[in-house]
């Protein structure tokens, strides 16, 4: 399928064009134009049909029903018929669909298609003539993997039930019928109704307290995607930390939130300077309970984070400088498909560093960048050297994108933006970004369309281009990639150099003001075999086991489970069922799985934690352990 846009754009455009514009204006105008007619690609897990009829505006009105653990729904989509066809597709997946009109009563014709699991069912409505507007009444169903539905149990508080959506990358579909593809933008307005005493908040402006009727209504005004759509409905409440930055999350973790979230705005004022406005309003962001499956997610004018990120010491925040830094890569400049997704996350990750470059120091950012180049190894090794996966631009077609979805479009894409500055200079790359940012704002972005922007505004500039393809369509690293190193690490690789590190005599060596970081970096350094008298030794001076810190627990469970290490199997046991982020939890599982006493216990373990999780991890944790149920 080709997607020209079609002359209804140009049209509009020529429109809008009447009142009077500043140059910059004009300008982004002029490119949108040229951008989005050249835009010529296919998006192989999205079944509608955008170049044809396309969605520009939703009307959500909805009902969450937590004791049916289900929303409610009608969806008035507004459309743009381009080729004045009589049938405009929606991607749906386990929806229950009860009727569809014109908006004016009308019944409409629809026909479902059934793709396959991931994909679910293409939905064809029949339109009417002169018809711009289709109502959808429907029902989400137990199917919808986009929802999570928490009993008070599994909260926070244990007062109240929670819900919260996850809709990147094709989950969308299953709580709203949309045209699922990350390039399809548009406004919208919802009203939501919850139980008394629970609040509702969106990716649109927000409520910052609750109201007696439960009745809260949204409005979003700048076109967003269908994968950046989200809902969290709890007992929430609200506190600003800085001038456009707040923070929500359930009463008893609102105090130690707000605190972590200290230097927020800091980063806000950080990211601005460094690559132009923050186009979206407001920044906020919500702690969801611990079974939120990832760590952070980008859900414009609020970041959902997990709760494993309050350290205490505001040293795992580098998550929330990269979820805003979405605010420009991927939510100002969006990938076209999710195999583009690298343009999203490579770009996002390069950002987040420099952020926190600018606010912590070089030794710092450098720390993220080591930690982050070992992540890639690692992944590199797994996936082999060879791997497709390895690629940049990624081949998803006839997959779930979450299977290919990897450290690689992070790590490599964010070591592929650091040699690109260095080859230019920091100076002439940022003010490139800052162009890039300003010029594709709120539109879509291919592989091959960035490739060509870069040679037009910047490999021009070189005398000899450098091989960026190689980066792009070539798997692993080429020759000649960036290598990051860390000062702060070297004083902790001396210490793991010395022969035995917590010997019998127990560790002598100073850790006094080691961050998280370096706690990772010396856990990461430990040798796989370091047997259980060195890890008791460890664990009796600086007390691993019992660490508040996930990212230190975590590191520390798995050389654990590698030497049998029995002491922290209990609190290893207790971390498994409390939290669910997926990148915590695959790690754990397959060191568990590698062995069958460990494999046996891990499934004993599963069976109580599988209820927490959400559907992301249960698909993860179920094919690593061959879980039948
Ligand atoms: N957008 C991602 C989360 C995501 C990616 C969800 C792909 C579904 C499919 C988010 O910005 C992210 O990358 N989160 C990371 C944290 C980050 C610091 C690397 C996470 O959740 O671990
Ligand atoms: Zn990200």
């Amino acid at each position: 399928m080709k997607r020209l846009l079609g002359s209804t754009l140009i049209l509009l455009n020529f429109i809008t064009a009447c009142q009077p514009k500043n140059a910059d204006q004009k300008e982004e105008e002029k490119s949108q134009n040229e951008e989005t007619m050249q835009l010529n690609y296919n998006d192989p897990h999205s079944l509608s049909k955008p170049s044809e009829a396309v969605v520009t505006h939703l009307d959500w009105d909805a009902v969450v029903d937590f004791d049916q653990q289900k929303i409610i729904a009608t969806a008035k989509w507004e459309i743009e018929n381009k080729k004045e066809v009589d049938t405009i597709y929606f991607d749906s997946r386990n929806l229950q669909i009860k009727s569809i009109t014109d908006g004016k009563g009308n019944k409409l014709e629809y026909q479902r298609h059934k793709k396959n699991d991931f994909l679910g069912t293409q939905l064809a409505i029949a339109l009417p003539q002169n018809n711009n507007t289709v109502s959808i009444e429907y029902e989400t169903t137990q199917g919808a993997d986009a929802l999570q539905f928490l009993d008070p149990q599994q909260t926070a508080d244990k007062e109240m039930p929670f819900l919260f959506t996850q809709s990147q990358a094709i989950l969308a579909r299953t709580w709203i019928p949309c045209q699922d593809s990350p390039g399809i933008r548009f406004t919208f307005e919802a009203e939501v109704k919850v139980p008394k005493g629970m609040l509702a908040l969106m990716s649109a402006e927000n409520p910052t307290e609750t109201n007696a009727e439960g009745i809260y209504k949204f409005k979003m005004d700048q076109p967003v995607p269908s994968y950046l759509m989200s809902l969290a409905v709890g007992k929430l409440e609200y506190r600003k930390i800085g001038e456009i930055t707040g923070v929500y999350a359930e009463p008893s973790v609102i105090e130690a939130g707000a605190y972590e979230l200290g230097e927020v705005q800091n980063m806000v004022d950080t990211a601005e300077a460094l690559y132009g406005e923050y186009r979206w309003g407001k920044y906020d962001v919500i702690f969801l309970p611990p079974s939120f499956p990832f760590g952070g997610m980008e859900n414009p004018r609020l970041t959902f984070a997990t709760p494993t990120i309050i350290a205490g010491d505001r040293s795992l925040t580098a998550l929330i400088a990269h979820e805003l830094s979405h605010s420009w890569s991927g939510n100002l400049v969006t990938n076209a498909t999710w195999e583009d997704i690298w343009l999203n996350e490579g770009f996002t990750v390069y950002f987040e560093h420099r952020i926190m470059e600018e606010l912590y120091g070089s030794d710092y950012a450098d720390m993220l960048k080591v930690l982050g180049y070992q992540d890639l190894q690692r992944t590199i090794g797994e996936l082999g050297p060879e791997s497709r996966d390895t690629h940049l631009y990624l081949d998803l077609d006839g997959r779930n994108p979450d299977d290919g979805m990897t450290d690689v479009a992070y790590e490599k894409g964010s070591l592929f933006l650091r040699w690109l500055e260095a080859k230019v200079g920091r100076e002439r790359f940022d003010q490139f970004l800052r162009t890039y940012f300003k010029t594709h704002a709120f539109q879509t972005m291919t592989t091959e369309k960035f490739v060509e922007y870069l040679d037009a505004h910047l490999l021009n500039e070189l005398d000899e281009r450098p091989d960026v393809e190689a980066w792009i369509y070539g798997p692993a690293l080429p020759e000649g990639h960036p290598v990051p190193k860390s000062t702060r690490f070297e004083a902790v690789q001396a210490i793991l150099d010395a022969e035995n590190v917590g010997n019998t005599d127990g560790p002598t060596f100073d850790t006094g003001d080691w961050s998280t970081h370096e706690w990772l970096y010396f856990i990461r350094g430990l040798p796989d075999d370091i047997g259980v008298d060195r890890m008791r030794n460890l664990d009796a001076k600086f007390g691993l086991t019992e660490s508040e810190n996930s990212e230190i627990a975590a590191a520390w469970f798995e050389l654990a489970i590698r030497n049998d290490y029995r002491p922290a199997f209990d609190s290893l046991r207790e971390f498994l069922i409390r939290v669910g982020r997926r990148k915590f939890l695959k790690p754990l599982y397959e060191e568990l799985a590698s062995t069958a006493d460990h494999k046996d216990w891990a499934k004993e373990v599963y069976e109580e934690a599988r209820p927490h999780y959400h559907i992301v991890s249960v698909e993860t944790v179920d094919h690593i352990l061959d879980w039948e149920g």
